[in-house]
């Protein structure tokens, strides 16, 4: 059970304590944050309002703590991290627990994040083990003008101070997809959890704990954004940022230093559908892509571009498909839950009667109890319609019925984001040109919008973030090239 056993340390009284210089701790500012369960709408978790004080000091061990942890052999440091993994592992109950308590998760699909970041945390391990233990050699003379007498060797080396920030619907899986990259790396790691999620966290970071990294190269503060989010990205001690969420990743961005960013910020993803389509296969991706955990992920499909002609079948088709959803609390493991919050359900309801009032057609009716919306299908979407273009983060999909296929690629790139897509069509031939035209940074073709399995690269375009995730890539992000040239006196030739 979440905060008894092995992780009853990091509770005092109703209220979990934040992680900073390897202990558990209590803030001094005596304030705490209430988590509401999305389900009943109660508060059921309470963490600590840590304050800029607190935050600073958490900085100066992990600077401290990452000069050390840089001259930590790296079999060591990957060593450590598969121990951390079987530990997250082995505690994935009351983890799934509280992901199912503070941000309705599915029961099942909790489980399996915990599992998956255990994987991607033994994974990174051994791709750093792999990528950070070689460098490169190079040599002069292959430039114009110069003889062979120096000697360039490449390194990797860590960036120092990293700060993650994941977000609230893999609270987990995106904070160890960060944590995990930058301690292989020979980094320290600041953790800013999202407020729902934030115990989930807590527990993960204990499992860091127990498996013996040393104190202050792993922190975790909680509290108020309004009172230490500016104060965290902005701060001096920070020298990497790495941010899953939405939009106040812009702002962010536009606010931090001359460091290196990793963004994730959301995604409106086109699902384009041909005529010659399974459409089978289509709308069971349409109910996977689009209503799994609610349509709370940022690659869900949330726009379906499908061609006139097909268009009356596959609704059909889909329908059928959204009236076997079952929609409930997420202990019982429905697959439609409650969404996070009372606003995120205000701000779906908006764009639903948006729709209504300008003539979309409701395939079901559109039903709400408390944070809970059932899921619904919107056909005849027009451009001019919020739900065309706006990312509702809930189980609300709109159908767009196209008439050529450039209508369809024209439609996703006019959108602001560019994160996924996906094409369906028996015809490789044509799926690979709409994939070369659709500005985003993947393609699905005959699946839906997915980041994992997480070693595969993963980015967004325009306003979908900056830079590549991926296990490969964010290692290689949290890290830095660093030259060492030998000058010969005179020039060399091996063999010469
Ligand atoms: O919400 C954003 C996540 O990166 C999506 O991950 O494709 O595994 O659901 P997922």
């Amino acid at each position: 059970m979440a905060g008894t056993g092995d992780f009853a340390e990091i509770l005092d009284g109703d209220v979990y304590k934040y992680y900073s210089d390897g202990e558990w701790k209590k803030s001094s500012s005596g304030k705490t944050v209430a988590i509401i369960n999305p389900t009943t709408r109660k508060t059921q978790y309470k963490v600590q309002a840590c304050s800029q004080a607190e935050v600073n000091k958490v900085m100066e061990s992990a600077k401290s703590a990452q000069k050390a942890w840089a001259r930590t052999p790296l079999w060591k440091r990957a060593e450590l991290l598969h121990k951390a993994a079987a530990i997250l592992k082995e505690h994935k109950a009351p983890i799934a627990e509280c992901l199912v308590k503070e941000i309705a998760k599915p029961a099942k699909d909790a489980v399996s994040e915990v599992v998956r970041s255990g994987d991607l945390v033994s994974y990174t391990a051994e791709e750093g083990v792999r990528i950070l233990g070689e460098g490169k050699f190079l040599v002069s003379d292959s430039f114009p003008g110069n003889e062979r007498t120096k000697y360039c060797l490449t390194s990797k080396i860590p960036l120092g101070v990293i700060l993650a920030i994941p977000p609230f619907n893999y609270p987990v899986n995106l904070a160890v997809s960060k944590i995990g990259p930058a301690l292989i790396a020979g980094n320290s790691l600041v953790l800013k959890p999202p407020t729902q999620g934030a115990v989930s966290c807590l527990h993960m970071v204990h499992c860091f704990h127990l498996a013996g990294f040393p104190k202050g190269l792993i922190s975790c503060v909680t509290g108020k954004g309004s009172e230490i989010g500016d104060f965290l990205t902005m701060h001096p001690g920070v020298n990497c940022i790495s941010f899953t969420g939405g939009d106040t990743g812009i702002a962010i961005s536009k606010k931090a230093g001359m460091i290196p960013l990793q963004m994730e910020l959301g995604g409106k993803d086109a699902c384009i559908v041909l005529e010659d389509a399974d459409l089978d296969l289509v709308a069971a991706n349409i109910i996977k892509g689009g209503f799994s955990y609610s349509g709370q992920r940022c690659t869900a499909i949330k726009v379906v571009l499908v061609m006139e002609s097909v268009a009356d079948a596959l609704v059909e088709k889909v329908n059928a498909r959204v009236a076997k959803l079952r929609v409930g609390p997420p202990e019982d493991d429905c697959d439609i839950t409650p969404v996070v919050t009372e606003s995120s359900a205000n701000f779906i309801e908006g764009l639903v009667m948006d729709a209504k009032e300008k003539g979309a057609t409701f395939c079901q009716e559109y039903k709400r109890d408390g944070n809970l919306i059932w899921p619904l299908l919107l056909d005849n979407v027009r451009p001019d319609m919020r739900i065309a273009w706006e990312e509702p983060f809930g189980p609300i999909l709109p159908v767009i019925r196209i008439n050529s296929v450039e209508e369809g690629i024209h439609h996703c790139n006019a959108s602001n984001f560019g994160l996924q897509g996906c094409v369906f069509t028996k015809d490789i031939n044509k799926a690979v040109l709409i994939s070369d035209a659709m500005e985003t940074g993947t393609v699905q073709i005959n699946s839906a919008p997915a980041r994992g399995p997480d070693h595969f690269p993963f980015q967004g375009l325009k306003d979908s973030g900056i830079g590549s995730q991926g296990i490969t890539n964010s290692i290689n992000m949290m890290t830095k090239v660093k030259s060492t040239v030998i000058n010969l006196p005179s020039p060399s030739y091996s063999m010469g």
